[in-house]
């Protein structure tokens, strides 16, 4: 099955509030434990969270590092209200800081000691920006954590994985993640962008029925 482009951005009020309010505690977590578990022996410095979202990712980071920055990055207006209030609330607003703007625009280059992005991928026309974008943004020596879907081999199966984890979410967030798995890259995909990008040295690893993680150190 082709890829199946779908919109970039996550604007849309309802798609915000459907997102939002859906319990993605084990899967975000288990990023941020990852990315612990993957780089044991980083503990300071600035930390880029590229399409944060509604900012429940940058929380999880700030808590398991405590002598961290984060700046978490979304173009999305809404998305970005919702996270600046989690961050309120959770009385981080010193340490976790918010970005409304497109990672292909961020200006400048060697800003993050770690860069992380979950899900973010499959929204992006163009893959090849964003590992490039990626590059630019990280230290050199730095670690870097990237999590997306992976694309399922027909319609049918990404909508048998639908059911099978989202049978009880409202249809708005079903309807979405089953247009982010067709709008998802395969494991061949994925290891063909990082050699075009000669980032080789950064492992995919296929953790789940429907997840990759590619992880290491950018040099
Ligand atoms: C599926 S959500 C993932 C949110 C969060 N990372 C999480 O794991 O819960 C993808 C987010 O990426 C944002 N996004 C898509 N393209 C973007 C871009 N080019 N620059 C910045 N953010 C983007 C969307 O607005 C959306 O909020």
């Amino acid at each position: 099955m082709d890829r199946i482009l779908e919109p970039e951005l996550m604007e849309d009020e309802a798609q915000v509030a459907a997102y939002a309010g859906a319990d993605f505690a084990e899967e975000n977590q288990g990023f941020v434990d990852r990315f612990r578990e993957y780089f044991p022996d980083f503990s300071e410095g600035h930390l880029f969270d590229l399409g944060c979202g509604p900012g429940d990712i940058p929380i999880r980071l700030a808590r398991a590092l405590p002598a961290c920055r984060v700046t978490g990055i979304d173009a999305s207006a809404p998305m970005i209200r919702l996270a600046e209030r989690a961050v309120a609330e959770a009385g981080l607003s010193g340490r976790v800081t918010f970005r409304c703007e497109r990672f292909q625009d961020i200006a400048g280059a060697n800003q993050a000691d770690a860069v992380l992005s979950n899900s973010l991928l499959h929204h992006v026309p163009n893959p090849l920006q964003f590992w490039n974008r990626l590059r630019q943004l990280v230290k050199p020596g730095s670690p870097v954590l990237v999590m997306d879907l992976l694309r399922p081999e027909s319609p049918e199966a990404a909508q048998a994985i639908v059911d099978r984890y989202a049978a009880d979410a409202p249809d708005v967030l079903r309807r979405d993640f089953y247009n982010s798995l067709l709008a998802a890259f395969t494991e061949d995909e994925i290891t063909s962008q990082l050699a075009r990008m000669n980032l080789t040295r950064l492992l995919i690893d296929v953790i789940d029925d429907r997840h990759w993680v590619v992880g290491g150190i950018i040099h």
